[in-house]
């Protein structure tokens, strides 16, 4: 991340509150640097979907501000528009235009001139290439969704967001889109996605942000959130088994295994102490021996689950 060059995203005290009187988003501040990959993460109706429709122009904030390589979303609609791509949670696409035509009129509608050697590159990619003169209504259900994705491309956006887009999807187009996103990185996009796959967010996001009743809990980069509220968990194979936990080791976090041949011993590894080092001396001064050590580490779906637990 550059400190000096300006974010490529910045979202000021955002609040949405729907017409119902429902309060979707809560005072949201956000600020992405072009090249990341940020991916949010939330319930469903967390307001995830509402953050990104509102970034896009489709739905109106109620209070704040969000800006686009400096661009006002509002005061300068068009230009911040022409520099996203939208990958929308909904299958929406239904019409009697080709594949081909579909995707290069969607470039147009961004005011680029054509290109049909881009077009080709993404319908190649996307594996649409065989379907370029299918009418859109004929297509599949996976095609349609890829379809969307080749739209969001087609006019070379610098910032591409996906609203949950390996939701029910296949094996092969979660990978295709993995191939894309990478590329895509590498070319400097800056990439937004939402997604209910921990492990996905957990592969290829820089910075996690995880959003709950409208709220941003936290945005943190991937694995400084890991190691910050992460737990670890040391599990002790022991060369005697024991029958119940000994009372000079009571301070200590510890689980017996039933038949009492393994101790599990648990710490934050956030924590300005750990308190590993005193346990094992008052494991030593308990005359408790182990032949056998292995840690875990807390994945981000227990990191996800505690945080959103904390703060409903
Ligand atoms: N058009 C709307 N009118 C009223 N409430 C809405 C509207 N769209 C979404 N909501 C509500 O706002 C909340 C957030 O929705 P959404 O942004 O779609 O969440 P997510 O994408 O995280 O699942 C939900 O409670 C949802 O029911
Ligand atoms: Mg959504």
């Amino acid at each position: 991340m550059n400190a000096v060059s300006e974010p490529i995203l910045t979202v000021r005290d955002l609040s949405k509150t729907y017409a119902g009187g429902f309060q979707a988003l809560k005072n949201i501040d956000l600020e992405i640097d072009k090249g990341e990959i940020i991916a949010l993460l939330g319930p469903n109706g967390a307001g995830k979907t509402t953050l990104i429709s509102i970034i896009c122009g489709i739905a109106q904030a109620t209070r704040g501000s969000v800006s686009v390589a400096g661009f006002d979303i509002r005061k300068d609609y068009r230009k911040t528009r022409s520099m996203i791509g939208l990958v929308p949670q909904e299958l929406t696409t239904d019409s009697f235009e080709s594949v081909w035509s579909t995707v290069s009129f969607s470039r147009g509608l961004f005011g680029k001139s054509a290109n049909s050697a881009h077009i080709e590159k993404i319908l190649r990619d996307l594996s649409l290439w065989d379907k370029k003169d299918d009418k859109i209504m004929t297509l599949s259900g996976g095609m349609k969704r890829r379809l969307l994705i080749a739209k969001a491309l087609s006019h070379e956006p610098t910032v591409l967001f996906l609203d949950e887009p390996t939701a029910g999807v296949d094996v092969s187009l979660r990978k295709d889109m993995w191939k894309i996103v990478e590329e895509l990185k590498a070319a400097g996009v800056t990439i937004i996605l939402t997604t209910h796959y921990i492990e996905e967010a957990e592969e290829i996001a820089d910075r996690v942000g995880i959003i709950n009743n409208g709220e941003l809990i936290l945005i943190e980069e991937k694995t400084k959130l890991m190691s910050k509220l992460g737990n670890k968990r040391v599990t002790l194979d022991l060369c005697d088994p024991l029958s119940n936990v000994p009372a000079t080791l009571e301070d200590h976090s510890l689980e017996l295994s039933e038949d009492g041949n393994q101790l599990t011993y648990t710490f934050t590894t956030g924590g300005d102490r750990t308190g590993v080092t005193a346990f094992l001396d008052d494991l030593k001064a308990a005359d408790i021996h182990f032949k056998d050590l292995n840690t875990i580490e807390s994945s981000l779906e227990e990191i996800f689950v505690n945080l959103v637990q904390e703060s409903s």
